[in-house]
């Protein structure tokens, strides 16, 4: 083990500094400049340069290497660099976004496919990923959405304490681990209006509540850094916001890992509008503890001089040093700088048959069927198959944060269904432009004359994979161009018709829904997603997603979420329009599809919710018990939930709140007990004193899926 401690005592202020540091692989390629020995293009000093503690932005390993061993000639500490990536949803062989893992309520399955992303990763050359990102979000306009597990604050940190768990394993000197870094502390999935970049206004009650459990989850599995958010909060950054990045992360819950600002974050202080020059940015940012700097160099230019000058103290910097150093000791890069990775790994560990197994299963089980008159699953005798859409043999399937994964690598629907349905005739036709959001609808007449000589159409539309992720909010939900326009000319001729559809985000299918039979929904699935799509389309595997995310039914509804309050005047349910209550008067409140919402080709029938006692006590606990028959011939997957709602309490509560769920497999004609333990932490909530608490009285629990639950029983917290 190294002595980092010691290590730290010989380091002159700049080299810690420099440890503080963050920037892109880029900055180390030498110029001519450098040649003539003065400066490198990008403007740092060769000592500056040979101080930087970690890289992100990189190729290869093979580039990993090469850096590395460059800059441990150079640094006269030899304290090796480490690498940084964001590792989403993949490597190299790339699995469903994590809007979708969140469909597939399975943190197993998150689990299964991160230990490969993990090992993808670091035969890559990566130390560390910049997830899980568990912001939470109730905005689909926020291009963004596809980085969460969706709109509940449960879901999204089980499934982010999985990934945790999952990258870093029982020690990162294990082979094929990575350290973690959750983000983006805190509540960037708050952005007004849905726009990337965005202020967050949140009362500190709302964001205890929903926004800030998530980013705990994660902390409390371990994670090893946080990210704070670009948005401000209460008019500050979040990179210098005191009462996020002192008062709750470290003071409330204890975190004493390595924090990171986000690209460029400390920097953009100054467009904020909260300091007119740098040495305030990086005065403010370090004051709020947080570590690293990424690509600004306000720390660079002005840390120094701050210490100087008495703001902070040496005491200071060593301990933010301290543990970036102590981070690097736990990647065992003292030991290893290239963490017992060779070149041949990387020749070996991508795209694996059994990573594509996977991350096949894994888009199976992400997808979410929305809608379904009786028409699928089809027939592999089917003869006629018309395949129509700008997605039909599109591999732009990957999904945004795809990291090394190439849309090359990627099974179109066509591939898929060829492989499965050989004998059948396929047609393809594009039908509308590439880019989905041109107006040309010029390819319609050869669309319509496939579909009216086959069996079956199945129409692949969706959003262009780069509409979602950073930067991407959209205006509108609605799918891109004339494709709801071809999906109706289409559906005149031939009513055998079904949707595919791919997006980064919820969409409002209400247009499409009135002219298909059925809609099976992919999200981006990755590497594998055209032969998930067959086989879910051909019925070799039973759809089992359930929305992680409300589909809006008009945009006009966003923010949309399920677990809202009641408001002193809810909407009558059997009203379209009720005077002088929360409601539109031109369209509904409720989503298109619910948060919860999925089907099967199996029928699981709920037969009822039975509790142990109607009494909890505080020390107690009541068994919940939800039966569940499969009536009928396929063995299929069923996600059972159990919602709570607090009838009486001193702040208003949400009208229905996820509070366990399970997911399980009921065989054809088999019935099943589902059982939950309720005890009272399960009921707690931020009162107004900024106290977790709960409060005794009458309490509902449901199961089914939000806005849609059935068998209600009281109890009474004693
Ligand atoms: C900016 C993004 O907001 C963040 O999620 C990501 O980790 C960094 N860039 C680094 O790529």
């Amino acid at each position: 083990m190294a002595d980092v401690k010691n290590i730290l005592k010989n380091m002159t202020i700049e080299e810690k500094i420099g440890q503080l540091m963050q920037q892109n692989a880029n900055v180390f390629i030498k110029t001519d400049a450098q040649i003539t020995g003065k400066q490198f293009n990008n403007g740092y000093t060769q000592d500056e340069l040979s101080n930087i503690g970690s890289v992100l932005n990189f190729k290869s390993f093979s580039e990993v290497k090469q850096l590395q061993e460059e800059h441990l000639k150079n640094d006269r500490n030899k304290i090796p660099m480490s690498f940084m990536m964001d590792v989403i949803h993949g490597y190299r062989t790339i699995y469903p976004i994590p809007l979708a893992l969140g469909c597939s309520f399975d943190p197993d399955l998150v689990t299964r496919c991160t230990k490969m992303a993990s090992k993808e990763a670091t035969a890559g050359g990566v130390h560390i990923t910049f997830t899980p990102m568990v912001d939470y979000v109730r905005d689909a306009r926020w291009g963004r959405v596809m980085e969460t597990c969706g709109e509940d604050p449960l879901l999204n940190g089980i499934m982010g304490a999985a990934q945790v768990k999952a990258f870093q394993g029982n020690s990162l000197r294990e082979k094929g681990t990575m350290a973690t870094c959750v983000k983006h502390f805190a509540a960037y999935g708050g952005a007004e209006a849905g726009k990337d970049y965005n202020t967050v206004e949140l009362s500190r009650h709302v964001l205890r509540e929903y926004y800030l459990p998530a980013y705990k989850a994660c902390i409390d599995a371990g994670a090893k850094m946080v990210m704070p958010s670009f948005n401000s909060l209460d008019g500050i950054p979040a990179t210098m916001n005191k009462w996020l990045m002192k008062q709750v992360l470290k003071d409330e819950w204890g975190f004493n890992g390595v924090t990171i600002s986000d690209y460029n974050a400390i920097g953009e202080f100054l467009k904020h509008g909260i300091f007119d020059n740098e040495k305030d940015a990086a005065k403010a940012a370090f004051s709020a503890e947080c570590d690293i700097e990424m690509i600004s160099n306000t720390y660079l230019h002005h840390l120094k001089e701050l210490i100087e000058e008495g703001v902070f103290t040496e005491q200071q910097l060593d301990e933010a040093v301290l543990r970036v150093l102590e981070l690097k000791e736990e990647l065992g890069l003292f030991e290893d700088p290239y963490r017992g990775v060779t070149e041949e790994d990387e020749q070996t560990a991508f795209l694996t048959p059994d990573s594509r197994t996977l991350v096949r299963k894994a888009a199976e089980e992400c997808a979410v069927l929305l809608k379904n008159d009786g028409i699928l699953p089809l027939s592999k005798d089917v003869r006629k198959i018309a395949l129509i859409g700008p997605l039909a043999d599109n591999n732009q399937i990957k999904g945004f944060w795809a990291c090394h994964g190439r849309d090359d690598e990627c099974v179109t629907v066509k591939e898929g269904v060829s492989a499965l349905v050989p004998n059948a005739e396929i047609t393809v036709v594009k039908g509308c432009g590439n880019l989905f959001d041109d107006y040309d609808r010029s390819g319609f007449d050869e669309a319509v004359k496939a579909a009216a000589s086959a069996d079956v159409v199945v129409l692949c539309l969706g959003e262009p994979q780069n509409y979602s992720g950073e930067g991407n909010s959209r205006l509108d939900i609605v799918l891109p161009g004339v494709q709801d326009e071809l999906a109706a000319a289409v559906c005149e001729v031939n009513p055998n018709t079904v949707a595919v559809t791919f997006s980064g985000r919820p969409l409002s299918f209400a247009r499409l829904s009135n002219n298909v039979k059925a809609i099976l929904h992919m999200w981006f699935p990755g590497t594998e997603g055209g032969n998930a799509a067959a086989s879910l389309l051909f019925g070799i595997a039973n759809p089992c997603g359930k929305l992680s995310m409300s589909f809006p039914y008009s945009v006009g509804q966003c923010p949309i979420y399920y677990n809202h309050l009641n408001t002193g005047r809810p909407k009558r349910d059997d009203s379209r329009y009720y005077g002088y209550c929360s409601n539109y008067i031109d369209g509904p409140n409720l989503p298109f599809y619910s948060f919860g919402y999925g089907l099967s080709y199996a029928n699981f029938v709920y037969e009822g919710l039975e509790l142990s006692s109607d009494k909890l006590t505080s020390s107690g606990a009541i068994e919940a018990v939800i039966t569940v028959k499969n009536d009928s011939g396929l063995d299929g997957k069923e996600t059972v939930m159990l919602y709570m709602r607090d009838l009486v309490a001193s702040t208003a509560r949400p009208i229905q709140q996820l509070i366990a769920f399970e997911k399980v497999e009921i065989k054809a004609g088999q019935t099943k007990q589902i059982k939950f333990n309720i005890t009272e932490s399960m009921l707690r909530f931020w009162n107004d004193k900024d106290e977790l608490v709960s409060e005794k009285g009458r309490f509902w629990l449901s199961t089914g899926y939000a806005d849609h639950l059935i068998f209600t029983k009281e109890f009474e917290l004693i």
